[in-house]
């Protein structure tokens, strides 16, 4: 069974990521001020706004921003004077998503022989989370003979979510543990406008460990900098890794592996059954 999904993209498509990228680029540039006017709001399912994550000691600089549809009329009525085409295309970026996540979501049904999944990524579309993010790795200063090593940007993990869309890249840095050999391997979205899909942590509780969530890391040189875009596809009726009690998903090493029984698996899902989730999105869009 494959574990990582190309996808190609229409030329309109493509068009459309080029703009929101370059967009994403220039608001990188505003004061942080500026940026932290986009309040980040987390619930169970997503999460929107601004954040910045700055590590003093490694000189690292992260920052993302997350969009989905529920809060969309939250984040676009933030702009005033100022109107971002990273933010206002959200609506068209879904439209041409969607058809890609529900072939997806067919080909898993297909292959593992569940049911209900095409309904179910549907009724999460509100919550399909867009994700720009800006990694700036600089030379420390005060160790300029620091080696030209890879610098790992984000350690091996596994994305809580259904499965994330991988739509584009600057620089390329993703690597996956290949589930065969263990070893890792380098990703890239191509010239010829191919990206594709990685699966979460919920795909492999729906599936029952039919399918495993890919282990991923992002590397980087120094003095590069480094811009993305995902997509995170979340499963409203599916448990969502319990958080609560075992910290950021990124930082659960327990999860960093293929060989988990379904059993123990589980048992990083919070074991309440989802409640019926509010799927209006705040906008009709
Ligand atoms: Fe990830």
């Amino acid at each position: 069974m494959q574990y990582i999904q190309g996808i190609r993209f229409s030329k309109q498509f493509s068009e459309e990521i080029c703009k929101v990228m370059r967009s994403w680029k220039k608001f990188c540039r505003y004061t942080v001020s500026e940026k932290q006017k986009y309040v980040y709001n987390e619930d169970r399912y997503s999460d929107a706004g601004y954040e910045i994550k700055v590590s003093n000691q490694m000189m690292d600089r992260k920052e993302n921003f997350h969009v989905n549809l529920r809060q969309y009329s939250r984040l676009v009525e933030v702009q005033s004077s100022n109107n971002h085409e990273f933010i206002d295309r959200i609506p068209g970026i879904m439209r041409h998503l969607e058809p890609i996540i529900i072939e997806y979501a067919g080909k898993v049904e297909r292959e593992t022989g569940i049911s209900g999944l095409i309904q179910e990524v549907l009724s999460s579309k509100p919550y399909w989370t867009i994700r720009y993010l800006h990694y700036l790795h600089q030379q420390n200063k005060e160790n300029p003979d620091e080696p030209k090593k890879q610098i790992i940007l984000a350690k091996s993990h596994i994305d809580k979510h259904g499965f994330t869309v991988h739509l584009s890249e600057t620089e390329a840095g993703v690597e996956i543990l290949s589930p065969d050999e263990r070893v890792w391997q380098p990703i890239t979205i191509d010239r010829r406008n191919i990206g594709y899909i990685m699966d979460g942590a919920q795909i492999q509780l729906r599936t029952e460990n039919r399918k495993k969530a890919v282990v991923h890391r992002v590397v980087s040189g120094l003095n590069r900098e480094r811009y993305s875009l995902v997509c995170f596809v979340p499963l409203i009726r599916t448990a969502m890794y319990n958080k609560s009690k075992y910290g950021s998903i990124q930082s659960c090493s327990g999860l960093v592996t293929y060989d988990l029984g379904f059993t123990e698996f589980r048992s990083y899902f919070s074991s309440v059954q989802p409640s019926r989730v509010d799927t209006q999105s705040d906008d009709n869009v």
